[in-house]
């Protein structure tokens, strides 16, 4: 069992403007739905907002800090550590990886638990007010985690050239 964080980010930083991604890209739609399906997802409660309801063939968890939020398709906790407490043992028990899926603040949160983080690339600078936490300059830079794999993609279907790249933690097991 692991726990990743999975996003795409522009070369600046961006990765949403508003509640809304700034890109259409079908295929990394398509690689995070492969990634995550059948694992368990943890969210923020601004992004589950924004995809207006849980992520199918998932088990879905929101964070919040509003007790009496609720939704019927995913379970709610009030910190990020109380759900990582709850779902890890879980995730492990299954034979899943914990899927954290953003935005900007439980991804901040996630990152002292984090053993990988898998960033798809995208090589132009967006126009947005959400940002990746520590992405500089088309890079990952937290400390404590180094770049462990790079793919770059070619796709059709987008304007964009980009790459999946893995940062693996030191810490990791
Ligand atoms: N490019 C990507 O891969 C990607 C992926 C996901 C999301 N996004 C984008 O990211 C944006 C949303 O991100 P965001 O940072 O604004 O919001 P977010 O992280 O999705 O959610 C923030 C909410 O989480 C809860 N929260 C935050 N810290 C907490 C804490 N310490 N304890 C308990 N609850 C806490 C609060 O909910 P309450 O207000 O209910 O208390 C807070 O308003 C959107 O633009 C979305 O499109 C991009």
């Amino acid at each position: 069992m692991k726990i990743i964080a999975i996003a795409a980010v522009g070369r600046n930083g961006v990765i949403g403007k508003g509640s809304e991604l700034p890109w259409n890209i079908p295929e990394d739609m398509k690689f995070f739905r492969e990634s995550t399906r059948g694992q368990v997802v943890i969210m923020g409660r601004k992004t589950y907002d924004s995809l207006g309801k849980a992520l199918p063939a998932r088990r879905n968890a929101v964070i919040t800090r509003n007790s009496s939020w609720s939704v019927p398709d995913a379970e709610v906790y009030s910190e990020l550590s109380s759900a990582l407490t709850a779902l890890a043992p879980v995730a492990k028990g299954e034979n899943k990886d914990l899927f954290v899926i953003g935005g900007a603040e439980i991804y901040a949160l996630s990152l002292p638990f984090l053993d990988e983080v898998w960033l798809t690339e995208i090589d132009a600078e967006f126009d947005g007010d959400v940002f990746f936490p520590l992405y500089r300059e088309g890079r990952f830079e937290a400390p404590g985690f180094a770049r462990a794999s790079v793919r770059e993609q070619t796709d059709s279907s987008s304007p964009f050239r980009y790459r999946f790249c893995v940062y693996q933690s030191h810490s990791s097991k």
